[in-house]
């Protein structure tokens, strides 16, 4: 058995600036937070982008050397990459289209070529560390192109790939002009594995009616090579957020948190900043029960963190602007001397306090408009030790398939949302609790652990049933 070489493109650590020299810092998001408990086992290594644009050759050589003692090796996007690869195309094209925000999509063909290197420069970095009985485990809408590449230069190699955003139906992927070559890229892979149900079934259908390929419970026999599709939802590495909540550690920052901001209800809201995760949209729920329900004023507040993501895209830096506003008329409209509606942090947090905030608060309101899975809603439920808490959570997450005990609600109707506010912070502890329990049982049972084993499993039989074709 070879090792395993997982390959996306951020790290799970990211370059900081600080004081002219460069940090690591773990990165958010939830495929490095996700993968960040697995790959560090045996030989594995972990390639991808640090972060930033580093120039600076003595700079690389350090980096190299310290993510080497991380089991990982960098490849260097420079600031054109950053700005056509990520920022462009992956970002400003893949993002919008996948997550059905058409109106943002960028269509620049330089964009596009600028995809196509870069994914190419990922296929050389991986040549450089793989070795036959290797199994390459490709992640993310940023490497599409990434598992045929690899197929061309080692037509034996074990290789899978895993999306982790939603994948659109035909009529979304029809309108991009690289459409053919997005799907033959991905059907490089030998197996290829998506949150939902209903994202692996777009994909058959994309690949049915562009690439003409048929499949068969989800195995398409392509040229020369079967190739398995199907759905895997992701899991947490449940343990830790359990064990976490119940620590010392992090009882003391509650009781810090808590003498801060007094004996109210707490509305947990946490994401990286994005169109994709409904923000707006939330507040302005928000807004709408208080202004039908006065009574809950002082004694409802909202913490509300948002995660800097992708500082250099238009529409990402137009939705900071829209969020701040929207924020600051909410305090301004609402706001005593002693109470505050929403706790407004523009910024990330460390662990220990996530935890402190997971497990201190009552609701948490997870509303995005379209999430491949969202993993921020399965921390809270596993961080409930005393099993009091209530989830509600957006149709729209991947994550709803599985947390069906969660209030579920349409992140577009605003006065359902609110009114779903009003129902959680009236649900009955033994209802909580029942509720708590039946969603901790689910994703305590299929962690990120065991994602992973399924995962594996499936390839292994996958190339078995390859070669016995043969
Ligand atoms: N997260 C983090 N730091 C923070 C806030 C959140 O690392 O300050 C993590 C959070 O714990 C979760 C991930 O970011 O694991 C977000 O993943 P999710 O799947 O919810 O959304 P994504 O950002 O991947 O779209
Ligand atoms: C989502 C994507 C990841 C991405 C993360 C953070 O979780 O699925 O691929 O890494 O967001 O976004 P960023 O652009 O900072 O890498």
């Amino acid at each position: 058995m070879g090792k395993t070489i997982i390959v996306s493109n951020r790290l799970p650590v990211s370059l900081r600036h600080k004081n002219g020299k460069f940090e690591f810092k773990p990165s958010a998001g939830g495929l490095a937070t996700g993968l960040g408990s697995i790959y560090k086992e045996g030989e594995n290594i972990w390639i991808g982008w640090p972060g930033n644009d580093v120039a600076d050759a003595e700079q690389r050589a350090e980096i190299i050397i310290e993510l080497h003692e991380l089991k990982m090796a960098p490849v260097f996007l420079t600031s054109r990459d950053i700005e056509q690869f990520y920022e462009g195309f992956s970002n400003e094209t893949l993002w919008p289209a996948f997550h059905y925000f058409t109106q943002y999509i960028n269509y620049d063909e330089s964009h596009w070529e600028a995809y196509v290197r870069v994914n190419e420069k990922f296929c050389e970095a991986i040549l450089k560390k793989a070795d036959p009985d290797d199994t390459i485990w490709v992640h993310d809408y940023q490497l599409l192109l990434l598992p045929q590449m690899l197929r061309d230069r080692l037509p034996n190699a074990t290789i899978a790939f895993f999306q982790h955003i939603p994948f659109p139906s035909y009529e979304i992927m029809r309108m991009l002009p690289w459409r053919k070559e997005i799907l033959s890229g991905m059907c490089g892979a030998d197996l290829i594995g998506f949150h939902t149900y209903d994202d692996m079934r777009h994909f058959l259908s994309a690949v049915g009616r562009i690439l003409g390929l048929s499949n068969e419970s989800g195995y398409i026999q392509s040229e020369n090579r079967l190739i398995n599709v199907d759905s895997f939802p992701m899991g947490i590495d449940y343990n830790k957020f359990a064990k976490s909540a119940k620590s010392k550690k992090t009882k003391d920052v509650v009781k810090k948190f808590k003498e801060l901001l007094g004996n109210q209800k707490l509305l947990l809201s946490i994401d990286r900043l994005d169109y994709s995760k409904g923000i707006p949209q939330r507040i302005k729920a928000f807004d709408d029960f208080l202004s039908k329900n006065p009574e809950y004023h002082e004694k409802v507040s909202m913490i509300m963190i948002v995660v800097p993501s992708r500082a250099g895209v238009k529409s990402y830096i137009e939705l900071k602007e829209e969020i701040d506003t929207l924020v600051g008329r909410i305090n301004s409209d609402y706001s005593t001397l002693n109470w505050v509606p929403i706790h407004y942090f523009y910024r990330s947090f460390p662990f220990e306090e996530l935890s402190a905030f997971y497990s201190m608060s009552d609701i948490a309101l997870v509303t995005p408009l379209r999430d491949g899975m969202n993993l921020v809603c399965k921390e809270f439920v596993a961080s409930k030790s005393e099993n009091n808490g209530v989830l509600i959570l957006s149709e729209m997450a991947g994550a709803s398939k599985e947390l069906q005990d969660a209030i579920l609600v349409n992140p577009n109707n605003l006065a359902g949302v609110s009114d779903a506010i009003k129902q959680a912070l009236t649900l009955e502890k033994k209802e909580q609790n029942a509720r708590i329990k039946s969603m901790q049982d689910t994703i305590q049972r299929y962690d990120v652990f065991q994602w992973v084993k399924v995962f594996m499993d499936r390839l292994d039989h996958v190339k078995k049933r390859q070669y016995d074709l043969q």
